[in-house]
């Protein structure tokens, strides 16, 4: 009781406080018009999609889009693991059980590193031992390649497709060339060449001793870095390593696992011409301004030459084998050149520039 009177005289002397106040002031005229609108706010940034919202995940995920990279995989030659060559096929040699066709001429326990899941994954994690034989390998599959995902937050850090690897690789035959391909590293850990360009001795001479001098493996990435061709000197410059427009502008993943054309890209790892006319608006053929076809009758002219020479000669087969022995250095670096550029296997395409540098200065030398 006490309390409520005290708080009714607390506000009857507010009140009266409130009241002088409101008699001192002058009397409020009467409202003015509306003010005009003002002008409207500037939209405001769109929010970040969620990076490791499961849609993201689901649309990669579903079985929808699993169906034709599935069936795509099963069109790459990656997938097939039995290869005619020679007698037997690749499997012969490599797969299954290798300890007991060790009898096998063909068979080397090496080639798993390339050529088989177990070989390549040890091979990555640095546990493959060379020259000793698995009990059984298996053929390349989804988890030869993939593993799992390193990161979720693909939005700041890159999506890294769960790929195994995305590491620079170190070129086994020279460990002072390291490329860095992104995602194509997978590729290049296999696609790498066995040799390098052969080095002058300083006697001008060189000696060819076995029947396979040359590359050998996927010369594919030493093409499109533009490296390890014999870079004799001629009437066209060398451009810098790494710098090949398709070097730069494209890569094996962009141009190899395109959208599909016709039975490529994707998982088939066939170029698709899809991927060229993104950047070669109109492109028909993969003989984009007759390219191909000029730098395919070079090479041939090169052969002849080389057949000429005696480094080359045509056998049973109608193809033509080297002739082992020693030749002049300049004549085994033309020959390194016509090999290189056959090993690669791309016609000119995946570097065209030094393509044809060396193909005209190997050409000129031999003239
Ligand atoms: C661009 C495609 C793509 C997207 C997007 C994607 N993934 Fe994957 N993910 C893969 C591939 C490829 C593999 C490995 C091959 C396979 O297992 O099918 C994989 C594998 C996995 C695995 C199996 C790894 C293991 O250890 O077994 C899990 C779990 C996974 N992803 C979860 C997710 C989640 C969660 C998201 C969303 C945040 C996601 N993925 C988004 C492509 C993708
Ligand atoms: C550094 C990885 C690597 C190693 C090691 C390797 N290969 Fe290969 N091999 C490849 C690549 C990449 C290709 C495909 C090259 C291409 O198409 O240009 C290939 C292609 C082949 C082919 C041709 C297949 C065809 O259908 O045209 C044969 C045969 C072959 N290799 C046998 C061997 C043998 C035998 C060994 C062991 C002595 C071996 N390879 C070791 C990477 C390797
Ligand atoms: C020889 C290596 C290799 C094999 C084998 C392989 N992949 Fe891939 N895959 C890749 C690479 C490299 C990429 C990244 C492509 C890029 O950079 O755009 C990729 C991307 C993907 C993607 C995301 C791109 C897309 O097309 O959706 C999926 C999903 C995928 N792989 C699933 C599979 C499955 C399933 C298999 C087995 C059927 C498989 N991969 C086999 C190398 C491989
Ligand atoms: C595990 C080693 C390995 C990896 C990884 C690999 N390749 Fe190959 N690739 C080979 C071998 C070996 C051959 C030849 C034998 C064969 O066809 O299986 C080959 C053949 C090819 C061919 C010609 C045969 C065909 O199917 O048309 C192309 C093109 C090719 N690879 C592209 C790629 C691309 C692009 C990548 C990366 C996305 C890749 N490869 C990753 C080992 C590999
Ligand atoms: C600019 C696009 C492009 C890039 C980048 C590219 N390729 Fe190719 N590649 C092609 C084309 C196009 C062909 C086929 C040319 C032809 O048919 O004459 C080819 C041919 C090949 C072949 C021979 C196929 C066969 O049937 O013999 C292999 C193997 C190959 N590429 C692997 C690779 C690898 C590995 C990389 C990365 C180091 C790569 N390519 C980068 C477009 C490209
Ligand atoms: C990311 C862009 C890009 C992609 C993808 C691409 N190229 Fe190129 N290509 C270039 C650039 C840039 C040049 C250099 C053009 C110049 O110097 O005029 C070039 C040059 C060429 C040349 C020699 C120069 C000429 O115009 O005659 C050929 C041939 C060629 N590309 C074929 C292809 C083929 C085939 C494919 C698809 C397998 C392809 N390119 C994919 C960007 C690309």
């Amino acid at each position: 009781m006490k309390n409520h009177k005290l708080l009714k005289s607390l506000i009857l002397i507010l009140c009266s406080v409130v009241f002088i106040q409101c008699t001192s002031d002058p009397i409020a005229g009467p409202a003015g018009a509306d003010g005009i609108n003002g002008a409207d706010g500037t939209n405001g940034i769109n929010g970040v999609d969620g990076a490791t919202g499961t849609a993201t995940c689901v649309a990669c995920h579903s079985e929808s889009h699993r169906d034709p990279v599935n069936s795509s995989y099963l069109v790459s030659n990656h997938s097939i693991d039995k290869l005619a060559f020679g007698p037997g096929t690749l499997s012969d040699y490599i797969n299954h059980d290798v300890k007991e066709t060790e009898s096998n001429e063909y068979y080397n326990p090496d080639c798993n590193r390339c050529h088989s899941s177990q070989g390549f994954i040890d091979n990555l994690n640095g546990t493959f031992v060379a020259g000793v034989a698995y009990d059984k390998v298996d053929g390349v599959s989804c988890n030869t390649c993939h593993d799992k995902h390193g990161t979720f937050d693909f939005e700041t850090d890159g999506h890294d497709f769960a790929l195994r690897t995305l590491s620079p690789v170190t070129l086994a035959f020279d460990e002072t060339i390291v490329l860095d391909y992104g995602t194509s590293n997978t590729c290049i850990n296999c696609h790498q060449p066995k040799d390098g360009a052969p080095i002058n001795d300083g006697t001008d001479t060189y000696e060819i001793t076995s029947p396979y001098f040359g590359p050998h493996y996927g010369a594919q990435s030493t093409m499109l870095e533009g490296i390890q061709g014999a870079e004799i000197a001629g009437s066209m410059s060398y451009e810098n390593a790494g710098t090949a427009k398709h070097r730069t502008n494209a890569s094996c993943t962009s141009c190899h696992m395109g959208s599909a054309n016709d039975n490529d890209g994707e998982h088939t790892m066939k170029p698709t011409l899809n991927s060229c006319t993104t950047c070669h608006s109109g492109a028909t053929s993969f003989d984009v301004n007759g390219t191909k076809t000029t730098l395919t009758g070079l090479l041939s002219e090169l052969q002849e030459l080389l057949v000429t020479k005696g480094i080359l000669t045509p056998n049973a087969y109608g193809g033509v084998d080297v002739v082992q022995g020693t030749h002049p250095f300049k004549l085994v670096q033309a020959y390194w050149n016509w090999k290189f550029i056959k090993s690669d296997g791309s016609h000119g395409i995946h570097n065209p520039v030094y393509t044809k540098a060396l193909l005209t200065n190997s050409i000129e030398s031999l003239k």
